[in-house]
């Protein structure tokens, strides 16, 4: 039993409320790798088609191993942050070629793949094989540290999360632990006299907030109206249809005035393995 934290008490109320989302149906480990990599830097709103449609083309590690990169990048369109496309391609060569097409089931063998780092490799573990480990994402992180009141570090809020982890129950803790914080420890208006953790909540509410600065709590994201991110993603739809010749590359980004820039950050979406430069010149996905 956990000692500091919330316990069973929790689970019951969070169980029955759990939001129905559609990859808490099913422990298949390549469906919950690729809703986890797209629940990073995604809402899940959004997510939900997405996977839907992504499973529908690879409903296996394998299939998606055997595609070409831009099959899966043109799939990928709309989430943004297409390096997660990328490293999900990775990672399933990865299972193909290394593990013998035997999905990874322990910590180290899953942080291995790319893309997966501590967050995503807990996530795996409990909501596929249903194993004892505690996940930290952004959602967690803010409820742990508001509960102890504490700006924590990031050793400190994973062992925290350690000890609070009910065993045998990880697949319901967590998600319950991240419903807790997308609907009730929400970052700006926190509903506290909802809150089944309320009477043990050192911050409840009032005064300066702990989740701020404390470790695994994301920062809102930079704007995206005239962002690199956004000429990047005019680009990667744009190479997406058909190949582009080099002088359309300022046009098609959607920056005519800047072909400097347009340039800059085709180059980059080079290097970083999301589009080829023929020897024509002419870029198209990989
Ligand atoms: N964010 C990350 N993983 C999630 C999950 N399994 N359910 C809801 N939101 C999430």
């Amino acid at each position: 039993m956990p000692q500091a934290g919330p316990d069973l008490h929790l689970l019951t109320w969070g169980l029955p409320r759990l939001r129905a989302l559609p990859w808490r149906d099913t422990r298949d480990p390549w469906a919950i790798l690729v809703s986890e990599v797209m629940l990073q830097q995604t809402q899940t709103g959004r997510v939900i088609p997405k996977w839907l449609g992504f499973l529908d083309a690879f409903p296996t590690s394998a299939a998606c191993a055997s595609a070409a990169l831009g099959d899966v990048l043109r799939l990928w369109q709309g989430l943004g942050y297409p390096r997660r496309a990328r490293n999900l391609h990775g990672a399933a060569v990865m299972i193909t070629d290394e593990f013998g097409g035997v999905f990874p089931d322990t910590l180290p063998a899953l942080l291995a793949l790319p893309g997966v780092g501590p967050y995503t490799a807990r996530a795996v573990l409990a909501f596929a094989f249903e194993s004892d480990a505690a996940i930290v994402d952004t959602n967690v992180a803010r409820v742990l540290a508001r509960v102890t009141g504490r700006r924590l570090g990031a050793k400190e809020v994973q062992s925290i999360a350690d000890s609070w982890l009910p065993e045998g129950e990880a697949w319901a803790w967590n998600q319950v632990m991240l419903d807790l914080g997308a609907t009730v420890c929400t970052p700006r208006a926190p509903a506290c006299e909802q809150c089944p953790v309320a009477e043990r909540c050192a911050w409840r509410g009032s005064g300066p907030d702990p989740a701020v600065g404390s470790a695994g709590v994301s920062t809102t994201q930079s704007r995206f109206e005239g962002s690199d991110r956004q000429v990047r993603g005019r680009l990667m739809r744009r190479l997406g249809d058909r190949p582009l010749p080099v002088d359309e590359v300022p046009a098609a980004a959607g920056i005519p005035a800047d072909p400097e820039r347009a340039r800059r950050l085709v180059t980059a979406l080079v290097a970083e393995g999301l589009a080829v430069v023929s020897a024509d010149g002419r870029y198209s996905l990989p």
